[in-house]
């Protein structure tokens, strides 16, 4: 009888604990429908609707694998990149890279190498980390306006945040600190344009952010329109974003190019249609708004991958037809072709645009650890500047970006090497929209290390 009890009770608990279980599962079926119904859009009807004549024009649109299917952002496939500047840099030094490029960061006070610096110009790219308890600029839970809430870790499980705590102090020269009010009036009637991926998203959300103090600002225009960005048929979410603030009629725009080509689809009524991916030509929107611009912010790097390219059907053109030159089929040097190409196009218009300062932001470092991002590699690191805090070198990481502004009025906004000490401020293991077990060691918690390129470019402004 006793027994009988006991074994009742256990199953009731049991029972208790399946139906915990099954309401979970119907909860994550449920939110996995909404998802889907979301994505898929709800105007979605090719058949019926004429296209969108920007599709055809302009299709960097969401439908592409760049701008992610299940998360918020991209991750990229296998990244052939660093090897290829490893193999570049053996080359040219004789010496093998580290394979983690943080081990390329020196203590500045020991390091003995290089002649004081020049005082003239301020090099961004030396210095070192340093703590700062006036830091982040903006609070995580209140910058919903402008954060993806992927990216804001202060809205996800992580719990460590000393890596909000930091400041970039150059070797040479001061920082300025960043005032947004003080900002906008230097920017009063201009108008700063991002265009690259989605790193090139998060320092423009990461500038919205800091521009507003992560606050709620109903006054701020959305002006999408001005510049083509609409949710096009079948898109989840437009190909750039637009926002000016009227008390000082300042704009900061984001636009969608992970790859800095023009895109051009081949069968215009076939929606599946492949693109031709134009290596020599920049991007439409550069072209059409270049006149409208006083700061443009370019990026490119984590995209150029064979799995990206063949998932979004983009065949790589030259001088209009097909590439078959193999000395630029080759994926690294096809990147490298491309970003020469849009500095070089970009320095030959800016005597027609005399308004316009022009900024390449170099490659932002990936930290997968133990593994790459699909082999269970980690960034879980939590302790900030364990392996250095500071940088002092003559050159570039990124040799392809250095190379490309060479002797241009491009100027580059030098983040790799301040952000390869920085391999706790990923979003690691909190990606809130990834399949377990892989982290995000390419994007970067916001507030963040994005925020520190941000105050590199103003204080260049
Ligand atoms: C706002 O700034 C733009 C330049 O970015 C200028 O063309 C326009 O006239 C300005 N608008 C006003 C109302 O001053
Ligand atoms: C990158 O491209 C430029 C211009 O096409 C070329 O001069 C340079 O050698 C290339 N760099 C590498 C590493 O291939
Ligand atoms: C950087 O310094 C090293 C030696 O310290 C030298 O070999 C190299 O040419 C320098 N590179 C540049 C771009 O000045």
């Amino acid at each position: 009888m006793l027994q009988n009890i006991n074994k009742g009770m256990r199953l009731g608990s049991i029972n208790g604990l399946r139906f915990k279980q099954l309401k979970l599962v119907i909860l994550a079926f449920f939110i996995l429908f909404l998802l889907w119904k979301w994505e898929k859009g709800t105007y979605y009807d090719s058949g019926i609707l004429q296209p969108d004549p920007l599709v055809l024009t302009n299709p960097a649109n969401s439908k592409f694998v760049d701008q992610h299917t299940s998360s918020e952002e991209d991750f990229p496939n296998a990244d052939p990149l660093p090897q290829s500047v490893v193999k570049v840099e053996k080359q040219v030094t004789g010496a093998p890279r580290p394979l983690t490029m943080v081990g390329y960061s020196v203590d500045v006070a020991d390091e003995k190498e290089l002649p004081p610096p020049e005082k003239k110009e301020c090099n961004y790219r030396n210095g070192k980390w340093v703590s700062d308890n006036r830091k982040p600029l903006y609070s995580g839970f209140g910058c919903k306006q402008w954060l993806s809430e992927s990216w804001s870790c202060r809205l996800t499980q992580r719990t460590d945040f000393a890596y909000e705590k930091f400041r970039w102090q150059p070797e040479a020269c001061e920082m300025p600190e960043f005032e947004a009010s003080q900002f906008l009036r230097r920017m009063q009637d201009k108008t700063i344009a991002y265009v690259g991926d989605s790193l090139g998203r998060q320092m423009f959300q990461s500038m919205m952010c800091m521009v507003t103090g992560g606050k709620q600002r109903p006054d701020v225009e959305d002006v999408g329109a001005e510049y083509g960005f609409v949710l096009a048929l079948g898109a989840k979410r437009p190909d750039g974003w637009a926002y000016r603030f009227p008390s000082t009629n300042t704009t900061i725009l984001y636009h969608w190019s992970s790859t800095l080509c023009d895109l051009e689809p081949l069968n215009p009524s076939d929606h599946a249609t492949s693109y031709a991916m134009h290596l020599d030509r920049p991007p439409a929107f550069l072209k059409n708004n270049l006149h409208r611009f006083h700061v443009l912010i370019l990026n490119t790097g984590h995209h150029w991958n064979r799995g990206k390219l063949r998932a979004n059907k983009w065949e790589m053109y030259l001088g209009g037809a097909p590439n078959n030159n193999w000395n630029i089929a080759v994926i690294w040097k096809a990147k490298n072709f491309t970003i020469h190409s849009v500095i070089k196009w970009l320095d030959a218009q800016l005597p027609h645009h005399p308004q316009l300062k022009v900024f390449y932001r170099s490659i932002s470092p990936r930290h997968f650890f133990n593994g790459d991002w699909n082999t269970g590699g980690r960034c879980d690191n939590t302790n900030p500047l364990a392996k250095g805090s500071g940088i002092r070198l003559n050159h570039s990481e990124d040799t392809d970006a250095e190379g490309a502004v060479r002797g241009t009025r491009i100027r580059l906004l030098d983040v790799t090497a301040l952000s390869r000490l920085r391999d706790e401020g990923h979003i690691s293991r909190y990606s809130i929209m990834a399949t377990p077990g892989v982290q995000d060691c390419l994007h970067w918690c916001l507030p963040g290390v994005p925020d520190t390129w941000n105050e590199i470019l103003a204080a260049q402004l």
